[in-house]
């Protein structure tokens, strides 16, 4: 750590969430009851982000490759999805938060399209904390639909800022900080293009052990990292 570095508390938080399955093999549990301890990280890390000041939360939910799960696996996701969708929409006044989603809408279900659709037009007023859910996410799709949205108004030429323009929420900021739980230390086609100058946070925590302390100590690392976007 730098004597010289304090960042500022991260605007825009993302985080990989990972380790539901094996939180619950090691409790002997099925993998869908790590998944539902897991929304009750989500809820957690929801409030300490709040608390500290972070304006953004990205949260990567589901990517492109966890359609290659059991079909059951995928449905009980699904309907934990909706629960929490529900209640989120319900209580949204309460929680201030703005619900933004990131992803295709191919191959969703239109049960789901349409409670995504109704979540997030009923909290766009909202001014507390913003939750990006990356869902259906991939990040090499993200890229691709940006390159193929400039293909169809004809250019033939791109800039950076051309194909940041066409990202899924174009409006956001790149995340400061990039958490991933479970102890993998990887990406897995998340934000490929957002996070060229992230810094990343790596904790063997379960995600379903997530919590504020936790949440608090990524962003104490953070503060001390010395970022330096190419400089001396
Ligand atoms: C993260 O936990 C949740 C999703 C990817 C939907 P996992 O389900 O990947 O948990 P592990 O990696 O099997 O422990
Ligand atoms: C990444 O976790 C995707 C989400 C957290 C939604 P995975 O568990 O799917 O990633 P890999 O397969 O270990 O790379
Ligand atoms: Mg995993």
């Amino acid at each position: 750590m730098s004597e010289t570095a304090a960042n500022p508390v991260p605007q825009h938080v993302a985080v990989i969430m990972d380790g539901n399955g094996r939180w619950a093999k090691e409790r002997h549990l099925p993998r869908l009851a790590g998944h539902n301890a897991g929304a009750k990280a989500v809820e957690r890390t929801l409030k300490a982000a709040k608390k500290a000041g972070v304006k953004i939360l990205t949260l990567y939910a589901f990517s492109t490759e966890n359609w290659s799960r059991p079909q059951d696996e995928i449905n009980g996701l699904f309907k934990l999805l909706e629960q929490t969708l529900d209640r989120y929409t319900q209580d949204a006044a309460k929680h201030g938060v703005r619900l933004l989603v990131s992803g295709a809408r191919e191959p969703l279900p239109p049960s789901i399209l349409a409670k995504i659709d109704h979540a997030v037009s009923s909290t766009q007023a909202n001014t507390g904390l913003t939750l990006n859910l990356a869902l259906n996410y991939g990040a090499r799709q993200e890229i691709l639909h940006a390159v193929n949205a400039l293909l169809a108004q004809g250019k033939t030429q791109a800039t950076l800022q051309d194909i940041s323009n066409h990202l899924y929420q174009p409006q956001l900021p790149d995340p400061e900080l990039i958490i991933r739980t479970s102890g993998e230390e990887r990406l897995s086609n998340f934000l490929l293009w957002q996070a060229a100058y992230s810094e990343f946070y790596f904790t063997p925590v379960l995600w379903p052990d997530f919590d504020e302390t936790e949440f608090n100590k990524a962003l104490a690392a953070y503060r001390g990292r010395k970022r330096r976007f190419g400089g001396v």
